[in-house]
């Protein structure tokens, strides 16, 4: 009988990489991802959107909380990379009956992806299951922890605004709004000082304690932190992770904190407005700014199946 040859993917579990926060990437590292994430764009540009650079890997989604942006833009990056898409959902699994979270991704291990994708309301489950699981694990947000592809795309969207792009040294972003509750402010802060940022947050005192990035300029007069920025990211008031006491009223935030054309007027030219979404228009963010001239609102969404392509890419074939 004759034989049949198949070329078959290098195996990745024996080089396993994960993407749970910066702690062990370099400046040049994301460079590279950056670079990487150019070349998925122009993909995306092409009639036939898809390359067959992830062909005969399998990429899991486990989404322990819902999500529209993070879950569609993997889905769509594993798939424009001809990889295989395995996608579990808390709802409707057997964690319902009892089953704990070892047993669970211990049975959807049984697929054998290549790479999980996490999301979880609670900080530090992709960390542990990076332990329980040989494939590698991208955190997709962990409870108020880092959500590391956000940041990404953040970063990517600013750097992509302005041409000849001399890098982020001496560049200012200002975050504003419910910095205590947010995994993105987190990630942000520490990507942003990675590339050699600047970062200032802004918010009411309850929304913003020192712990949250020591060392990172605080403020808690919107006017002041604006002035000369680059970019403004506009934070949701995350009301579902709020317990109670931290704000007087919807009201009086608006009046201090909401990002509008006026508050704009005091920051750099060319600042660009950024919110990593979903957003509460007209809570922390003037619908006329969401959709304004400065906005890269939609850009950023965009920016996140390329930045994804690029994530999954590296961490499954290429070289970080
Ligand atoms: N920014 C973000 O993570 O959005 P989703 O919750 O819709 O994924």
């Amino acid at each position: 009988m004759a034989t049949v040859q198949i070329d078959l993917p290098e195996p990745t579990r024996e080089r396993k990489r994960n993407l749970l926060d910066f702690a062990d990437w370099s400046e040049a590292e994301v460079a590279a991802l950056f670079d990487t994430a150019d070349v998925m764009a122009q993909v995306l540009t092409r009639t036939i959107k898809k390359v067959p650079a992830l062909q005969g890997f399998t990429v899991g989604t486990l989404f322990f909380e819902d999500s529209t942006r993070t879950r569609l833009s993997f889905e769509r990056a594993a798939r424009a990379q001809s990889a295989d898409v395995i996608s579990f959902a808390a709802g409707g699994s057997s964690l319902s009956k009892g089953e704990s979270l070892k047993d669970t991704l211990r049975t959807i291990d049984q697929m054998q992806a290549d790479v999980y994708v996490v999301r979880h309301p609670a900080a530090g489950v992709p960390y542990q299951l990076a332990r329980w699981t040989d494939a590698s694990i991208v955190n997709a947000g962990d409870g108020r922890r880092a959500h590391p592809t956000q940041a990404l795309l953040d970063a990517f969207t600013f750097r992509n605004r302005f041409p000849g792009f001399d890098g982020f040294a001496g560049k200012r972003l200002v975050i504003v709004g419910d910095v205590v509750h947010s995994r993105v402010a987190r990630s942000d802060v520490e990507l942003w000082r990675l590339l050699g940022g600047e970062v200032v947050l802004c918010g009411p005192a309850p929304l913003l304690p020192p712990e949250v990035a020591p060392g990172v300029r605080h403020s808690h007069r919107l006017a002041d932190a604006v002035e000369g920025a680059h970019a403004v990211m506009a934070l949701r008031l995350q009301r579902e992770r709020m317990t109670s006491g931290l704000l007087p009223s919807v009201a009086e935030y608006v009046a201090r904190y909401q990002v509008t054309e006026e508050v704009l007027r005091m920051a750099h030219e060319d600042a660009l407005v950024m919110h990593p979404g979903p957003m509460n228009r007209d809570v922390e963010i003037a619908g006329n700014v969401a959709d304004g001239p400065r906005s890269v609102i939609e850009a950023q969404v965009a920016s996140g199946v390329p930045i994804r392509m690029a994530v999954l890419y590296t961490l499954l074939v290429g070289k970080r």
